[in-house]
């Protein structure tokens, strides 16, 4: 997932013994098994301490419910055990999946997040489970998954009943109200559409689509002009009453990124509905590569990408763990726009992530980094000048996005440099983040064993960490990322593989 710094859980002292890593394995699919333990071992924590709760609290062996009680992590676990093929937490899920009330909650209720994790979730395993992951579940338990995708769609679509058409993002399911903002983000108000159209398609109702679409048109046609500075690059917030942006914060960081990212995603979804998205997203790599791409002094030879502010007309040289996605972003659009010099660009934005998680003492790279030659805290200088960035924020709290685009890398290349990065980084989180019942946070990155850890286990550890980690070592599949234009499935932001759409379905 991407879109939001999520606020950090309190820190609790690493008391628990670390798992000890058995060292290299060297065939894939040893490794795929190691992965397989690994996601195992978290399920089965989860599963006693917390299911069917939001989340593990990993350290504790407590729960949380920071994703409306609706079971998040089971959800957002469907479909990797799909992937791993594991027939007894598939049908454990949709057993629980089927039992949702999805009507009430106690919480405030994010559509961009409810869309992500449990939508897509759901019409993931769908598609998987009525395609090429057969004979996991009875054929007449997969209808649960449409069946409650609608129920959900149905009691979140309020939020799009605005003057403008762009939705509400925090929602009030009691008083079928809202926050009240004037404002929405463009990530949250642009990470909506690949799910709401796919919903759309399954159960031929065109509302979710005409809904998420007409919202996305305001983004796609971007007013004020002066808040799209550069050919396809906009700004971070659009008015909840006109649709026309509030200002020209470009960036591919936190609250504006996949927006970016579903704009190729949309065209490989149908290119026959989505070419604008194409274009929008081809201007906006471009314009990245011409007014973006950053090379830090000490490092010239690592590539980031810098935000620009309109208002100033400054340069930000900060970036973000979740911003790492880019690399995969560009190899993508890369492979099925057949742009060399796109891949080109995205091997370079992955090195530079690389280093981000190669030159810190755990191997993990930290949430926040900058670059700016002007502002290297002393203490950080031998850093800055040996790896090219210095730490801002020194957490990791699970995030995926790095080992992504390391993923897209291998597939795009076939390079076996990337997946050995993938492995480097699996044995550096089982090492450092494992605990008795699943995986915790890191307070920093760049201290001795990780400093202390966060008591809380994000639901994206099922839905991405171990689900890239894993297809990087897993046999060909029909959902596997593909070179060029054979994609038969993408990924939501959350890692939940949709089926391309095809028209007689
Ligand atoms: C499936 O997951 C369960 C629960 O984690 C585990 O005990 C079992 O070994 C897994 N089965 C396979 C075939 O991997
Ligand atoms: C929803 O609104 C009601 C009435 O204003 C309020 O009492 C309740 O706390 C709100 N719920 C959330 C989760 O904000
Ligand atoms: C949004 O637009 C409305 C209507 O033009 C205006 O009254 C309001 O001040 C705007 N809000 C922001 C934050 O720009
Ligand atoms: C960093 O990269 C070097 C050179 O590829 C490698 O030898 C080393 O093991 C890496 N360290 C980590 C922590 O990934």
């Amino acid at each position: 997932m991407r879109g939001h710094l999520l606020a950090l859980p309190a820190l609790v002292a690493a008391s628990v013994p670390f798992y000890s890593n058995t060292g290299p394995v060297e065939r894939s699919d040893s490794r795929a098994d190691a992965i397989k333990e690994a996601f195992s071992h978290a399920w089965d924590g989860y599963y006693e301490y917390a299911f069917p709760h939001d989340e593990l609290l990993p350290i504790s062996n407590g729960y949380a419910d920071s994703r409306n009680s609706w079971g998040a992590s089971a959800v957002d676990a469907l479909s990797t055990a799909i992937i791993m093929r594991n027939e007894t937490i598939v049908n454990q899920i949709i057993d629980h999946i089927a039992v949702i009330d999805y009507s009430t909650t106690t919480t405030s209720v994010s559509l961009f997040e409810t869309t992500i994790r449990y939508l897509a979730g759901m019409l993931s395993g769908y598609d998987l489970l009525k395609g090429p992951a057969t004979g996991l579940v009875d054929e007449d338990k997969i209808e649960v998954l449409l069946k409650q995708s609608k129920n959900l769609a149905d009691v979140l679509k309020y939020a799009f009943d605005t003057p403008s058409g762009v939705p509400y993002n925090t929602l009030n399911f009691s008083t079928h109200g809202n926050d009240g903002a004037e404002t929405n983000g463009l990530a949250v108000t642009g990470t909506l559409v690949l799910e709401w159209t796919r919903l759309s398609d399954l159960t031929n109702n065109p509302e979710y689509a005409r809904l998420s679409q007409k919202a996305q048109d305001y983004l796609l046609h971007p007013q004020p002009a002066e808040y799209e500075p550069f050919p396809g690059l906009v700004g971070s917030k659009v008015n909840i009453t006109t649709g026309e942006f509030v200002n020209g914060a470009v960036s591919w960081n936190g609250g504006t990124d996949s927006y970016y990212e579903y704009l190729i995603k949309m065209y490989l979804y149908d290119p026959e509905r989505f070419d604008l998205y194409r274009e929008r997203w081809v201007a906006a790599a471009e314009s990245s590569m011409n007014h973006l791409a950053s090379h830090p002094s000490s490092r010239p030879d690592l590539t980031f990408l810098a935000s620009y502010d309109t208002e100033g007309r400054t340069y930000g040289f900060s970036s973000q763990h979740l911003a790492c996605f880019d690399g995969g972003s560009f190899l993508l659009g890369g492979t099925v726009l057949n742009r060399q010099d796109f891949i080109d660009f995205g091997l370079d934005l992955v090195s530079g992530c690389h280093e981000t998680y190669n030159a810190t003492l755990t191997g993990i790279g930290p949430e926040t980094f900058s670059w700016d030659p002007n502002s290297v805290p002393e203490n950080q200088r031998e850093l800055y000048e040996r790896a090219g960035f210095y730490i801002t924020g020194g957490s990791y709290i699970l995030r995926p996005e790095v080992i992504e685009s390391f993923y897209y890398a291998w597939r795009v290349t076939g390079d076996e440099t990337y997946r050995e990065w993938v492995w480097t980084a699996f044995v550096a989180i089982n090492k450092y983040c494992r605990t008795d019942s699943g995986f915790a946070g890191l307070a920093d990155v760049n201290a001795e064993n990780g400093g202390d850890r966060y008591d809380n286990q994000e639901s994206f550890i099922f839905a991405e960490v171990l689900k890239y980690i894993y297809l990087s070592f897993a046999p060909e599949d029909e959902w596997q990322v593909q070179k060029g234009n054979g994609n038969t499935f993408v990924y939501n932001t959350e890692a939940h593989p949709f089926k391309v759409y095809t028209p007689l379905q």
